[in-house]
């Protein structure tokens, strides 16, 4: 393992989600949600993976947590396989990744201080003595911009902004090298969703967290991240440096979440890609 080799290596991955079978009916042959995909993270790189729903983002990323086996491939990370780490080394691994996801709300304890919730993710993650949690609480809720007075807020008093910083601040408390960022943004309001992309793009470049970011977004994509992979119904059709893919899009699917960018709201641009693509379908 060099410093110079990638943080993550995802090499002809494969998925396919187990499929009822209705009765009566002949075996179905299993669709793959996740379709021969290869792609590096490089230490302290942001990669955006972008993509209509349903397109094979999320199983991705479960995959890259270790919460999926895959069908067929390998996603190793520092060069070990991460399917095949067993026991302690398995849990070794467990803080070596946190996820940030859509919706912060469900994950906070609606009757704990959010202080206290981002020390309770130090006590299950870390080795800090009780009584230096709260102070490091307060200095993760500081790295996400949220002052001391947030500390005893509970989370019904808090914006979906400030929500989803807590949920970074928490993500934060194992130290991980990769966070995985699934549609993190994409409930808060445009405005909002600056304030935290920024949160992100500063965590990256000063303490080189790699991330990899997951989003229907283009423009927020093109906001963090170094490199673009587009995937269409569980394949990769294109990948390169943002500027590249943006600016020259090489796939017409590619194209099609592009012409979706300029529109600000998250709702209204959505249903547009949604029209623009069932038509590039047809
Ligand atoms: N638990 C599941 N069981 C069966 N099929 C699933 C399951 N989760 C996802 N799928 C299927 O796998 C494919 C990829 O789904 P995935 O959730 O990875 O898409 P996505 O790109 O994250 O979409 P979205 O942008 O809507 O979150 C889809 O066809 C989906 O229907
Ligand atoms: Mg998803």
């Amino acid at each position: 393992m060099n410093a110079t080799d990638p943080l993550v290596t995802v090499d002809h991955l494969s998925y396919a989600y187990p499929r009822r079978r209705a009765l009566f009916s002949r075996a179905i042959e299993p669709q793959l949600a996740v379709h021969d995909v290869s792609f590096t993270i490089g230490r302290g790189e942001i990669i955006a993976l972008v993509g209509e729903s349903g397109s094979g983002k999320s199983t991705i990323g479960r995959l890259l947590l270790g919460m999926l086996k895959p069908a067929a491939g390998q996603v190793r990370f520092e060069g070990q396989d991460i399917h095949a780490l067993k026991g302690s080394e398995s849990r070794a691994h467990r803080h070596n990744y946190q996820m940030v996801f859509q919706d912060p709300y469900s994950s906070l304890n609606p009757r704990m201080r959010i202080g206290d919730a981002v020390a309770e993710a130090l006590k299950i993650t870390g080795d800090l003595p009780a009584a230096e949690r709260h102070d490091v609480a307060r200095s993760l809720l500081s790295r996400v911009r949220l002052g001391g007075d947030m500390y005893d807020r509970l989370p019904a008093e808090l914006s979906g902004g400030q929500r989803q910083r807590v949920g970074i601040a928490r993500a934060l408390a194992a130290r991980p090298k990769l966070l995985v960022a699934d549609e993190a943004l994409a409930s808060l309001d445009v405005s909002i969703q600056a304030q935290v992309a920024q949160v992100l793009q500063e965590l990256n470049e000063d303490e080189g967290l790699s991330m990899l970011f997951i989003t229907h977004d283009l423009a927020t994509a093109r906001k963090l991240a170094s490199r673009i992979i587009v995937l269409n119904k569980g394949r990769i059709v294109e990948a390169g440096g943002t500027a590249a893919v943006i600016s020259n899009p090489q796939d017409s699917y590619t194209r099609a979440l592009i012409d979706a960018v300029p529109i600000a709201n998250p709702t209204i641009a959505r249903a547009k890609q949604r029209d623009r693509l069932a038509r590039l379908a047809r």
